[in-house]
């Protein structure tokens, strides 16, 4: 006999369930600081999933309470007592308990399996609504294409979807495999060389969310963040409206001085701006780096990790590899003037 032993293992055990149910209770709050929680909803996508999960979880916690309370109401029931003959008989065959834990756990499979199946079918339908807007997504290491093809828009690192109207991302790569997870909007696809994978759904909440590479593609892997921007209609149409202008082309001050270094340095090789330097139908230039025509517009920069500052911009077209180890881009030795013209000319994008 022993008993401070198990009042101390008992007390231990109590600690540590108190401790793991106020992490996961903690973990699950939504709608906090957590830019990648995705048990805040804001599609009807993301929203049948929550709900498979939920309904998936609190089957799996009935079993788990099923489960404990036999195992301990057997060790309970069945220990050996004092007094208990020797060994306890063996048992050998039991046709009914052996039916009996193999057809249970098939018939909580097959409620597991029959609303997942549901659930898919239903958010990822073969045919889409009339008014669909395609957006096409193209994975380069290490930052995000996006095109609108019946729009005539591209851009980059972040993309801006209206809600209220079915969205169908048909998704590629340019060299490995990576994947598009945008979690309080999208779910999750994996984004492979050679092959479109899709995802339809309908954002709800117009706001900003965070999104993010989740296939390790190389050495800057977790460098390859996006946003998504949910805009009402009114503001989508405004925004393609604006995409769709040509910027203006600075004619004095230092953003001209810095056109000037964009023409004769060779960022045209792999950047593209609308009416200043092409985009090769031949995709021989102007297309292995961002789209930069309204470059001064977006937010963030370099695969979404930085906010757009002329300072942000600095470093990075300084020294790219100290920003985003492995990135194509490279040095291009301009002095402390002509760096602050470039980014000027750039940040006058907008
Ligand atoms: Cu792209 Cu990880």
């Amino acid at each position: 006999m022993n008993p401070p032993r198990n009042i101390n293992f008992r007390r231990a055990s109590f600690t540590a369930a108190v401790i793991t149910m106020a992490s996961a209770i903690a973990g699950c709050a939504s709608d906090g600081p957590y830019p990648l929680d995705t048990l805040s909803p804001k599609s009807d996508l993301t929203r049948a999933i929550l709900s498979l999960f939920k309904e998936v979880t609190i089957l799996d916690s009935l079993v788990l309470v099923v489960v404990i309370v036999a195992m301990v109401g057997a060790i309970f029931i069945y220990s050996s007592r004092e007094g208990d003959p020797g060994e306890p008989s063996a048992m050998h065959s039991d046709v009914t308990l052996e039916m009996l834990w193999t057809v249970i756990p098939a018939v909580i499979l097959v409620a597991i399996t029959v609303p997942t199946v549901h659930t898919i079918i239903r958010t990822q339908p073969d045919k889409w609504p009339a008014d669909t807007l395609e957006v096409k997504v193209i994975a380069h290491q290490w930052w995000w294409e996006f095109k609108y093809p019946s729009l005539g828009v591209q851009t980059a690192d972040e993309v801006h979807i209206p809600s209220g109207r079915s969205i169908h991302f048909a998704m590629t790569s340019e060299d490995v495999i990576h994947s598009f997870f945008m979690p309080s909007i999208g779910g999750k696809r994996d984004v492979i060389p050679g092959q479109e994978n899709q995802i339809t759904l309908v954002a709800d909440t117009p706001g900003e969310y965070y999104g993010q590479c989740t296939e390790f593609c190389g050495t800057s892997h977790a460098n390859m963040r996006f946003r998504v921007f949910v805009d009402t209609p009114a503001a989508f149409d405004q925004w393609v409206a604006h995409q769709n202008e040509t910027p203006v082309r600075p004619t004095d001050g230092p953003a001209a001085a810095g056109a000037k270094i964009w023409a004769d340095a060779p960022c045209a090789i792999c950047h593209t701006i609308k009416g200043v330097s092409g985009f090769s139908k031949d995709y021989t230039y102007g297309f292995r780096g961002p789209d930069l025509t309204h470059f001064g517009s977006r937010g963030t920069m370099a695969g979404s990790m930085l906010e757009n500052t002329p300072e942000n911009v600095a470093l990075w077209i300084k020294n790219p590899e100290a920003v985003k180890p492995g990135a194509n881009m490279p040095t291009l030795g301009l002095d402390d003037e002509e760096l602050s013209n470039l980014v000027a000319y750039l940040e006058s994008l907008k």
